[in-house]
């Protein structure tokens, strides 16, 4: 059985996008690996007026469709059973009246005080009210338990603003009660990147300027927005996917080792790492956005037809960056950051490229295809790591020709047992209170202070929307951030 304490988690949007699509499959998804606390109760939070049963209804119906576990009608029973809804308005105090009943009822049942977590899973204007009305009502402590706040991105929209909602978030909770969710930091592949760099002494020797020719970070997706026109007409890709997962994979890459494994310790290496980024100039980040096109076979159509995207849209669905890390490992290497969608293919993957060998003996005996190393980290679709390797060419002749082979592993291959969703693991670290996968402030703050100049620039019109046709490999233009003789990977 699980040592995570007694519960009730508390999600404020129970009934929206990612409350159905995730939140509610992984908590089923633990209960199933036996993962949950003991007792862990869930209280929806939302306007619609559902009733405890209506709420009920759709969480089951939310684990059927997306748990990764085929639920198991006991189990899921019995979960749901325990499953609570309170509908109310979020700018209403008699909403954190009840709420605090209804938090006060559980914890005499349950015979204890309960650990609280807050999970505000709504738009962000709603933050900042949810959050001092929990302080109003003193919901935001608990005597002799826990009481945490977890906040989905977006967690600001500028330096600025960002600042704003923490100075609002931190005079009610403490920094240690803050649980910032970027979910890329739950997915298994990238913890696999910590693995990769921090328990093998294979790695660290070439991990600096001296091998390092250059860093490429890549999310492409397949998809476009969906039905998201309303929330990403006013983010774009830079907001939505750059300033928060893009930044947060850099920071793993390029971190120092640190002493020891804690949430602190950890955090602080990667906080350096993104306080060492000097803001990049606007000519070394261009933005684009598609038309249509054909993706995975199919004609789809471009951004400014979708449904709910203004007619004349400048809000970019690619963006591309270099950006260089001034410190003592990495002073001089490109890291070059890049994000779209309807790309040809769903591709997230940190891509190391050595500088070539200093001198080929074999040069004039047709070893032209000598390639530098690349070590490849991919994240998703297929989780693994791939090395290319300079090999020659079979032959009896006496002319040594050499060209690139791949060393592959497949984390699916090597461990068959399905990886958990990112949100199961942030899910039950919130429960336990481990904020080591959850970006500090200062980290969130420093990422905002790489992107603002680049969005104040692109807000002015001071750069060009370069266009693409959806499935292709983004805008031409994207190559004009890149050093000469580098190239992009293609996607
Ligand atoms: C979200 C973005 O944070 O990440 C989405 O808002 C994007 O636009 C998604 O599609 C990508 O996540 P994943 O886990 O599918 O790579």
């Amino acid at each position: 059985m699980s040592s995570v304490p007694a519960a009730v988690l508390v999600v404020f949007g129970a009934t929206g996008d990612l409350a159905r699509r995730k939140l509610l499959p992984a908590v089923y998804d633990l209960a199933h690996d036996g993962s949950l606390p003991a007792r862990l109760y869930v209280v929806g939070v939302a306007r619609e007026p559902l009733g405890d049963a209506g709420f009920q209804d759709l969480a089951a119906e939310a684990i059927r469709v997306g748990a990764r576990r085929s639920p198991d009608p006991a189990l899921l029973r019995a979960l749901i059973e325990d499953l609570r809804y309170l509908d109310g308005d979020f700018s209403d105090p008699i909403t954190y009246a009840e709420l605090g009943r209804r938090l006060r009822e559980l914890d005499d049942r349950h015979g204890a005080s309960l650990d609280r977590c807050f999970y505000l899973s709504t738009a962000p204007a709603f933050f900042c009210p949810i959050v001092e009305a929990l302080g109003a009502h003193g919901l935001h402590r608990a005597a002799g338990a826990d009481a945490r706040l977890a906040v989905e991105k977006p967690f600001g929209s500028s330096l600025e603003d960002a600042r704003e909602l923490d100075r609002r978030i931190l005079a009610v909770f403490d920094e240690r009660q803050v649980f910032r969710i970027d979910h890329y930091l739950g997915k298994e592949t990238v913890q696999n990147l910590l693995a990769l760099r921090f328990a093998n002494q294979l790695f660290e020797p070439v991990w600096n300027r001296n091998f390092v020719e250059h860093v490429q970070i890549t999310a492409a997706e397949e998809l476009g927005i969906g039905t998201r026109a309303g929330y990403y007409d006013r983010v774009g890709a830079l907001r939505d996917i750059v300033q928060n997962h893009l930044l947060q994979l850099l920071s793993l890459v390029a971190m120092e080792p640190p002493v020891h494994f804690t949430a602190d310790e950890a955090r602080n290496e990667k906080a350096k790492v993104l306080q060492a980024i000097t803001p990049p100039s606007p000519s070394a980040a261009v933005r684009g956005q598609y038309d249509a096109g054909v993706v995975g076979g199919e004609p789809v159509r471009g951004y400014r037809e979708e449904e709910g995207v203004a007619p004349g849209s400048q809000t970019e669905t690619y963006a591309a960056l270099r950006l260089e890390v001034d410190s003592w490992r990495w002073a001089g290497v490109p890291f070059y950051l890049r994000t779209g969608k309807r790309m040809p293919r769903q591709a997230t993957e940190v891509v190391v490229t050595l500088k070539a060998v200093p001198h080929l003996a074999f040069a004039a005996q047709g070893s032209i295809g000598v390639q530098p190393n690349h070590l490849v980290l991919e994240i998703q679709p297929d989780e693994g790591v791939s090395l290319t390797l300079a090999a020659k060419v079979p032959g009896a002749t006496r002319a040594m020709r050499v060209r690139p082979v791949l060393m592959q592993y497949l984390y699916g291959a090597e461990f068959p047992s399905q990886s958990p969703e990112a949100y199961e693991r942030l899910v039950l670290d919130v429960l336990r209170g481990d904020p080591l996968l959850f970006p500090r402030h200062d980290e969130v703050e420093a990422q905002w202070r790489i992107c603002d100049p680049v969005l104040e620039a692109w807000a002015d019109d001071g750069a060009p929307l370069a266009r693409y046709a959806a499935g292709s490999q983004g805008p031409d233009a994207a190559a004009r951030v890149l050093r000469p003789g580098h190239e992009w990977r293609r996607i």
